[in-house]
């Protein structure tokens, strides 16, 4: 259960509240969506992981568990999936419960990505997606995420991007004015409200932190050797580093 603490700000309300009715048809709709670039994207984070069958991985955000499935089935590492929606955590489970092989080397906890209830160092790696959106303050979250990976550990993440201008910004921006709000329309009043919210809200993200300063973000957090890759035109960023000694 969220505690008060947690659910207390605005942003932190909506996140709750927008992910509550996506559940369903999350898996299917976000790689419809994206043209089905989102399932690349995802593949090339987990790509910068380089977990091995013995290492264990928490996967914050993790949603229906796309990130934790991939990991696992990658590395046969064993995952940790935490996500603040009770939702989205149902339906990962429901997802597990047809793949036991899947499901005996994933654990999925409900928690809060500014407060783990981990201890220092717990993990080997971490995996993050389209998290910081949703969080107050992003450099506080990444410091708190960072907090529980071990030194020499990897931390990759996943969040749209910004195409470039002048050709590609102006029709991203006609897509996720018109085309993101109509589709998701079709799927019903939830998928609507997504499809209204992604656009001022990744646009939000890069006005407050452009990417060069959410490597600057990175690097206070305590983690080096920070690269990034910006996929599908600009799209879809993977940002990845270590954690320091
Ligand atoms: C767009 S979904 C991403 C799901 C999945 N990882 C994927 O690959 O698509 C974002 C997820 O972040 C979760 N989330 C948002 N803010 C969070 C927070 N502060 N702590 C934990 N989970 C959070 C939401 O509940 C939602 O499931």
């Amino acid at each position: 259960m969220a505690t008060e603490e947690a659910v207390g700000s605005e942003r932190k309300r909506s996140a709750l509240a927008l992910f509550a009715g996506l559940e369903r048809r999350y898996d299917l709709l976000s790689a419809l969506l994206s043209f089905g670039q989102d399932p690349r994207w995802r593949r090339a984070m987990v790509a910068a992981v380089e977990a091995s069958p013995t290492e264990r991985v928490l996967d914050v955000a993790t949603g229906t568990g796309l990130v934790a499935r991939e990991l696992v089935r990658r590395y046969h590492c064993s995952v940790v999936g935490l996500d603040q929606s009770a939702e989205m955590l149902a339906a990962a489970r429901q997802t597990l419960a047809r793949e036991p092989r899947l499901a005996e080397r994933i654990g999925l906890v409900e928690g809060h990505a500014e407060h783990l209830g981990f201890a220092d160092a717990e993990f080997d790696h971490l995996t993050f997606t389209y998290l910081l959106r949703y969080v107050d303050d992003p450099a506080a979250t990444l410091a708190e995420l960072a907090r529980v990976v071990r030194p020499g550990g990897r931390i990759a993440s996943l969040e749209f991007g910004l195409p470039e201008p002048p050709l590609w910004r102006p029709l991203w921006w006609l897509y996720t004015r018109i085309g993101l709000p109509g589709a998701g329309r079709l799927f019903g009043r939830d998928w609507y409200e997504v499809g209204r919210f992604l656009g001022p809200s990744i646009e939000e993200l890069y006005d407050r932190w452009p990417l060069r300063r959410q490597l600057e973000l990175w690097e206070g957090a305590g983690i080096s050797d920070v690269r990034q890759k910006r996929m599908s035109l600009g799209g879809g960023v993977v940002t990845w580093g270590i954690r320091s000694e």
